[in-house]
């Protein structure tokens, strides 16, 4: 056991239960206490770290300790399971709509899910050590974070290394209607240069290339798993979340290619940048909606940065946020660096190229009139940028003309 060794507390009234939970556990690389009352756990938790508390709900709510309150109040950075059995199922809604508990797994449990549960949250628990104390917290007021959905590691199951079954790929994308049919939109716009009429998903797939239909398949599942249940939220449109992030995809490309036109792989990777560059801020509308209204609404009133404002709020901004997540789904660190610094390009000493070109396609698409949802503050683009992607007036006119024209056959077609 060392340092980074996860630190789990086990809290059951029932003996046996422990020691079932202790047998199950001792070829797991996890350091593990097990308490049989609340308030033990609580005189446990005064001398000894802990990263996670696992908890029976009946043990945890006696009349005088309510033991999740507590740890919600006193230890946010612990995450908080509760083990429960079907009968108290009325109570589960009531306690995760409280926030004391982030995940629930029912008892009789079946093992490897129960693992499978603990090792989700040692995973995320371990990533927010990365960050602030307050972020950590913030983080810990959600539910577990979701997991990706299957058709993504569906499509990427038909990519081994060089290798890329085509077949079994168009079938797996022609299940999901709504991404077949945007791939054949894509395939079919100016932005890959397709002078042919693309109609089967097969040529899509050949026309686009693998790395653009993971990419954006990846997009529309990060969308779909973080906005499923998007509420109205004052100043934010999740259609004009979409059209921003589009706008910016096709921009990144278009720059990157200015300066690296044969580079494919960059193409792709900027693409790609910008389609996921404000997932940040997807997640906190679905997640901390009434927070992010209320910095949505001082942005405009003092007309300062949408992300000083969010740090006023929430103690984060939607970079920082959004790149937490694309962590937490093990997605490329390409990625997470392109959310992290697509404000700040001068912070991140790689991916440079692919961090200016998202930047700088944020700005222009805010130029061209895609897609406030909040960020009524005008940026300038820095001369340096201006340089390095030869964005003269002419230029600047072409990329406009050059997105709009795609865009439109995106959404006519
Ligand atoms: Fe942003
Ligand atoms: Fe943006």
């Amino acid at each position: 056991m060392n340092n980074t060794t996860p630190k789990l507390l086990f809290v059951d009234q029932e003996q046996q239960t422990l020691q079932i939970l202790q047998k199950l556990l001792l070829s797991e690389d996890w350091d593990c206490a097990f308490v049989s009352s609340a308030a033990e756990a609580l005189d446990f938790l005064q001398t000894k770290p802990c990263d996670m508390m696992i908890s029976d709900v009946q043990t945890a709510r006696t009349a005088d300790v309510h033991l999740f309150d507590e740890i919600h109040t006193h230890y946010p950075k612990i995450i908080r399971i509760y083990l429960s059995t079907y009968s108290n199922r009325d109570s589960i809604a009531k306690i995760l709509s409280e926030g004391y508990g982030q995940q629930i797994i029912p008892k009789p449990w079946v093992d490897q899910e129960l693992k499978e549960v603990i090792r989700s949250a040692i995973r995320q628990s371990h990533q927010q050590k990365k960050h602030s104390d307050e972020f950590q917290a913030l983080i810990n007021s959600i539910p577990l974070l979701p997991s990706l959905p299957e058709s993504y590691s569906n499509v990427r199951s038909c990519i081994v290394g060089d290798e890329i079954d085509i077949e079994k790929m168009s079938i797996f994308i022609s299940q999901d209607v709504a991404i077949a049919s945007a791939l054949l939109h894509w395939a079919n716009s100016a932005l890959f240069g397709q002078r042919f009429q693309v109609d089967t998903l097969k040529k899509a797939i050949v026309v686009l290339g693998t790395d653009i239909v993971e990419n954006l398949i990846l997009s529309e599942s990060v969308n779909r798993t973080i906005a499923s249940e998007l509420p109205e939220i004052d100043g934010f449109s999740f259609k004009r979340f979409k059209k921003h992030s589009i706008a910016t995809a096709i921009l990144s490309r278009l720059l990157i290619k200015s300066i690296l036109p044969t580079d494919s792989i960059q193409h792709d990777r900027a693409f790609v940048a910008g389609l996921l560059h404000d997932m940040g801020k997807l997640a906190m509308a679905s997640f901390f909606p009434k927070q992010f209204e209320e910095a949505i609404k001082m942005a405009t009133d003092k007309k300062c940065p949408l992300p000083t404002s969010e740090i006023d709020i929430l103690g984060t901004q939607h970079a920082e946020f959004g790149s937490f997540l694309a962590e937490w789904w093990a997605l490329p660190p390409f990625i997470s660096n392109a959310i992290c610094w697509h404000h700040h390009p001068h912070s991140s000493s790689i991916d440079q190229d692919i961090i200016a070109a998202a930047h700088v396609a944020n700005l222009l698409s805010y130029q061209f009139g895609y897609g406030s949802n909040g960020e009524t503050y005008q940026r300038e683009i820095l001369d340096e940028y201006q340089t390095r992607f030869y964005l003269t007036d002419e230029a600047t006119e072409i990329l406009r003309a050059e997105t709009v024209k795609t865009i439109q056959g995106l959404t006519t077609s």
